[in-house]
């Protein structure tokens, strides 16, 4: 049966959409340099951190992988409040050297993954609405942080990152971007590993998601493709039915990060463009 798209309860309340728009023009006109602005955020947004927070940090330890916990304990996020990008953005770049740009929704594909590339992941500010927790049908600081900025506190993960970053700024096509950017989704988004004899998450997507974390093993777990993946569709709206696994995060760095450093090249590009024309099933 077709499991209907996940409802939006923001979308209806006009002092969400306000509120959510205040704190998305506090980024626009940001610029490199410029101090990240600081929202206060209220005792709503804050109760809604605690609650999400709370909740993942407790499913982390039964479901995500162990790179991800050490990332995440290395970050030592509050569990108290809605933490300020300006504050992990300091704590990230003496982690990784990585640091965080302010944006005020979902960016051009090109601009998210070109941004990689110079150690930048772009983060929103705004706080899901309490009726959507704990499922946001889009990206919000949640996901942004417990999910992203998590990976981005670990060698391994913020190297991935990097290297999607400079392989995107080779890609000469939106169709070569496209592959690029499902591969990062069923990889860094959404990928899982095996550990322990059992599935585990690494992905952000995944991580920043309880229900996605209680339900992701009962998905259809498929093994490490690149082509599979880079042809596949996905729906942003619905829990995801068709997960990719690595025997190990070593293993993944290895590949994901060969691949993402040749990806682009004359070469690479030949070997995987006919895939884009072929049933990805
Ligand atoms: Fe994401």
């Amino acid at each position: 049966m077709d499991e209907q798209p996940l409802p939006h309860p923001g979308m209806s309340d006009p002092t969400y959409r306000s509120r959510r728009q205040h704190i998305a023009d506090m980024s626009i006109g940001w610029r490199p340099g410029d101090p990240i602005p600081e929202v206060e955020y209220t005792d709503e947004e804050n109760r809604v951190w605690v609650k999400i927070a709370t909740a993942l940090r407790l499913a982390h330890h039964l479901y995500a992988a162990r790179e991800f916990l050490t990332g995440a304990e290395n970050l030592d996020l509050p569990d108290d409040r809605v933490p300020q990008l300006a504050e992990l953005c300091r704590r990230l770049d003496r982690l990784s050297g990585f640091r965080l740009r302010p944006v005020p929704g979902i960016v051009p594909m090109r601009t998210f993954y070109g941004s990689l590339a110079d150690l930048t992941f772009m983060s929103t500010q705004y706080v899901r609405h309490p009726a959507a927790a704990p499922d946001p049908p889009e990206p919000d600081v949640i996901h942004e942080v417990v999910g992203h900025v998590s990976l981005l506190a670990s060698p391994a993960f913020a190297d991935l990152h990097y290297l999607a970053g400079r392989a995107s700024r080779r890609c000469t096509t939106e169709a070569s971007l496209q592959f690029l950017s499902r591969v990062f989704w069923f990889t860094l988004e959404f990928g899982v590993v095996e550990q322990d004899g059992d599935l585990r998450a690494y992905g952000a997507g995944l991580a920043s998601s309880v229900a996605e974390l209680e339900r992701f093993r009962s998905a259809e777990i498929r093994p490490f493709d690149i082509s599979r993946m880079g042809t596949l569709d996905h729906d942003v709206r619905r829990f995801q039915p068709v997960l990719f696994s690595v025997p190990s995060i070593d293993w993944l760095h290895h590949e994901l990060g060969s691949f993402f450093e040749t990806y682009g090249t004359e070469s690479y590009e030949d070997t995987y463009a006919p895939a884009l024309t072929t049933s990805p099933m």
